[in-house]
């Protein structure tokens, strides 16, 4: 396992402002001679980004939906993420498996233990990790006040049929993703989303700086942040 790469994993409600963030991010890393996936869930496979289109469209009750997004993880960790691991890239995913947790099982209602073992089932069992559940290393996790989210969402283009859900909703989704954190202290970092754009990417940068994954605290390549 030695030469296995890095699995960082980034979370958030809808408007929480990751997308600009994990592209400064692969920038930084590159810049820094790491070879960088950047890739994201439900997606990140032909396969997978099909179901990912049918997944954000098409009304479907809350087991579909879970088992559709564990199917295109499937398919992602097996042809994308576990190869590039075993090369020893970084691999920086937009959203994972605590996204599941969060919006199937907190938003929708779904019961936790199913979506437990489904996650056993689907991360258990890769080439480069054949008896060990496949995790990330890092999560950052942006932290946002749902209300603030939603005003940041209301200018963006037209929303899916998450983004298209009441404030309650985005609350039980932000209280799953609190819960994920606490129960795993190591792995989340939580970023708090509403500072600056500067302010945030400060948060990111220290967080691979103190694992010793980043050199040195790294302007955001052309000064986007
Ligand atoms: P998102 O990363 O927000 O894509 P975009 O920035 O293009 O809107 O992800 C799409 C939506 O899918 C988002 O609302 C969260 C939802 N989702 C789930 O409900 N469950 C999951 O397991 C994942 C990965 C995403």
């Amino acid at each position: 396992m030695a030469s296995r790469g890095l699995f960082i994993t980034f979370e958030g409600i809808d408007g929480a402002g990751k997308s600009s963030h994990i592209d400064a991010l692969a920038d930084a890393l590159r810049a820094q001679g790491r070879t960088v996936v950047r890739t994201r869930e439900p997606g990140g496979t032909p396969l997978a980004e099909t179901l990912r289109e049918l997944f954000l469209t098409q009304p479907m009750d809350a087991l579909t939906e879970a088992l559709l997004v564990f199917a295109a993880r499937r398919d992602h960790i097996g042809q994308v993420i576990a190869p590039a691991l075993a090369r020893g890239d970084v691999v920086l995913c937009d959203r994972f498996t605590d996204a599941t947790f969060a919006y199937q099982g907190g938003g929708r209602g779904f019961a936790i233990e199913t979506l437990s073992i489904l996650e056993r089932m689907v991360q258990t069992g890769t080439a480069l990790e054949p008896d060990l559940m496949l995790e990330p290393d890092l999560t950052l996790w942006f932290d946002l006040e749902p209300g603030v989210a939603a005003a940041r969402l209301v200018s963006a283009r037209a929303p899916d049929r998450f983004e298209a859900q009441d404030a309650e909703f985005f609350g039980r989704v932000a209280q799953a993703y609190a819960e994920r954190a606490r129960a795993a202290p190591q792995r989340f970092v939580r970023i708090d989303a509403a500072q600056s754009r500067h302010g945030v990417w400060q948060q990111l940068t220290s967080a691979l700086v103190r694992r010793g994954w980043l050199a040195i605290m790294v302007a955001p390549p052309g000064g986007a942040a």
